[in-house]
């Protein structure tokens, strides 16, 4: 697959409207994120095959714990589906998968199945895919200052040395390329704590569609009104 325009390098989508859209439908709000899951699969197949460096997905957020528990139980054995099933077919097309977030909270045949994936993926070189689950940036850079201020502590760093780049060191971002775009479907216009540090330049789009609607056409098309954006970082 090819365009004939500039690609982002570092894709950040916050696939949100599972809900509404089942809702639309009259349907249970489980129902919307088995679609979000099928569109999911489809999404990172384009981003590959176009040849993007990285894609972040922000699948679920420090939040959504205050969701109800059968609401979280059920999002939890989709991405436990979504990992067993895919996981050959995702290592076959190069893609290296990493987890931003933290694992620790989560039932133990999730965490097992995310860090098998992250091991088996870890020398491909083809698309970039972090799934952002347990994520929430506030709670990265709390993470962020705790081991900074514990290297200050125990004389492996100077305050001196604290700076914009050892900063992004620490985050679970670490080594992935600037966040160049980020998505937001379903027509909410808010970061909702997804990468807040990392979007200090980024360009934002948001659309109108729920996520289960967000097809490759419209996906294409939201890369192309990036590439027509003119991107400053405080110059002229
Ligand atoms: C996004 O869809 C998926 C997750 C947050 C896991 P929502 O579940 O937030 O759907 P809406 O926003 O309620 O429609
Ligand atoms: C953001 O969506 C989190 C994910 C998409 C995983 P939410 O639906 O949780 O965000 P709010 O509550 O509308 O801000
Ligand atoms: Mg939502």
């Amino acid at each position: 697959m090819k365009v004939d325009f500039t690609l982002p390098k570092h894709i950040g989508i916050i696939m949100d409207g599972n809900g509404r859209w089942a809702k639309t439908r009259g349907k249970m709000r489980v129902f919307g994120h088995r679609a979000g899951m099928n569109r999911l699969k489809g999404i990172v197949k384009t981003a590959s095959d176009l040849g993007v460096s990285a894609l972040t997905l922000y699948a679920f957020s420090t939040e959504n714990w205050r969701r109800p528990k059968p609401e979280v139980d059920a999002l939890m054995s989709l991405l436990l589906e979504y990992f067993n099933n895919e996981i050959d077919e995702l290592h076959v097309n190069r893609v290296k998968i990493r987890h931003l977030g933290e694992l620790s909270g989560f039932p133990k045949n999730i965490s097992e199945v995310i860090s098998s994936a992250i091991e088996k993926t870890k020398a491909n070189t083809g698309l970039q895919l972090s799934i952002a689950l347990n994520y929430g940036s506030r709670l990265e850079i709390v993470s962020a200052v705790k081991s900074i201020a514990s290297d200050v502590k125990n004389n492996k760093i100077s305050i001196d040395e604290i700076d914009t780049e050892l900063i992004s060191n620490r985050l679970y971002t670490k080594d992935l390329p600037e966040l160049d775009l980020i998505i937001r479907t379903s027509g909410e216009q808010r970061l909702s704590n997804f990468l807040m540090y990392q979007a200090a330049y980024s360009e934002l789009v948001f659309v109108k569609e729920p996520w289960p609607d967000f097809s490759d056409d419209l996906f294409i098309q939201t890369l192309r009104e990036y590439s027509e954006r003119n991107r400053r970082f405080g110059g002229i």
